[in-house]
């Protein structure tokens, strides 16, 4: 309107100004390596402030120290931190999240990335301590991180995106493949996301999943680098006829993440190369 009743006025595009994260606060679990980090460097780009990675080992990866060292040299004011944790236990995590709430006196946005797949077992044999080891990182982990995360938006009062990382295993089953604890636990968090997203909207707390299809990292190559032939036919699976590759998911992080996404809660975004479409 202004610009036909302003002759002088000028437009500018404004879509990516929603996609800023400036001054914003992040956690990403299993930022050390794979998809968390690449999640991590994102929110960096976007903008964010400071973004906490949290992973299991005493001392980052040399990939993580990589990726901060870029970050710093983007010059853009972010900052990629480092926390060695469990995320099997709750309350570490919570306190995790207190000191990051304590220290940057924020907290906007949680990716839930942390998770494990073990080797193929039958299903009818499937032994119980390893169901519990899968569950209680790929479900009750990612519960403990949207809870740390949550605390701490309704703590600063600031409207917060959880993103929890689920995947299509959660919705389909992976042809020929005998994954049943991995993928009951990642339909449980595609619940996870539906319930906790209809409880935080009245705080302005979005919690989506996101659910990647085949994607080549550490966690897949255990099978792809193993399994002559596995790719080809991982690749055949979908209308694209490739696998993905982790960088494909920096648009998906970057719109969910922020105000872009605004009005999206409570949905699954399925990003697999058409894998579901078959
Ligand atoms: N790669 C794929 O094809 C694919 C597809 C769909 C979903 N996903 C999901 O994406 C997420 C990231 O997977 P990825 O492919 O990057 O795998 P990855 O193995 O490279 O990364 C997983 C990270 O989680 C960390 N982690 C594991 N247990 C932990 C614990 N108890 N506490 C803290 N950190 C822990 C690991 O140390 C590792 O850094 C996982 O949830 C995975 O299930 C991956």
């Amino acid at each position: 309107m202004k610009a036909m009743a302003d002759s002088s006025f000028k437009s500018r595009p404004t879509i990516f100004d929603e996609f800023s994260l400036k001054g914003r606060v992040g956690l990403v679990t299993g930022g050390n390596r794979g998809l968390g980090l690449e999640m991590a460097l994102v929110l960096c780009e976007a903008g964010a402030k400071a973004v906490y990675c949290l992973d299991l080992p005493t001392d980052p990866s040399g990939e993580w120290k990589a990726t901060r060292e870029h970050i710093r040299r983007m010059e853009n004011g972010s900052r990629l931190e480092y926390i060695s944790i469990d995320v099997t236990n709750q309350q570490e995590v919570w306190k995790v999240g207190t000191e990051i709430g304590n220290k940057e006196r924020r907290m906007d946005v949680c990716i839930a990335a942390a998770g494990i797949l073990k080797a193929e077992k039958d299903s009818l044999h499937y032994p119980a301590d390893e169901f519990q080891e899968v569950m209680a990182v790929n479900t009750n982990g990612v519960l403990y991180t949207a809870q740390a995360a949550g605390q701490q938006m309704t703590r600063f009062g600031n409207k917060g995106s959880i993103i929890l990382i689920a995947s299509m295993s959660g919705s389909l089953t992976n042809r020929d493949m005998a994954w049943v604890s991995y993928n009951t636990s990642k339909s449980a968090v595609l619940q996870m996301a539906r319930s906790m997203a209809c409880e935080l909207a009245s705080k302005d707390i979005r919690v989506n999943s996101l659910s990647p299809g085949h994607i080549y990292t550490k966690m897949t190559a255990a099978y792809l680098d193993t399994q002559p032939g596995l790719l080809e036919k991982w690749s055949d699976l979908n209308p694209m006829g490739r696998i993905g590759r982790p960088d494909e998911l920096r648009g998906v992080i970057a719109w969910l993440a922020s105000d872009a996404s605004s009005f999206c809660t409570g949905s699954d975004i399925v990003v697999n190369g058409g894998h579901h479409s078959w």
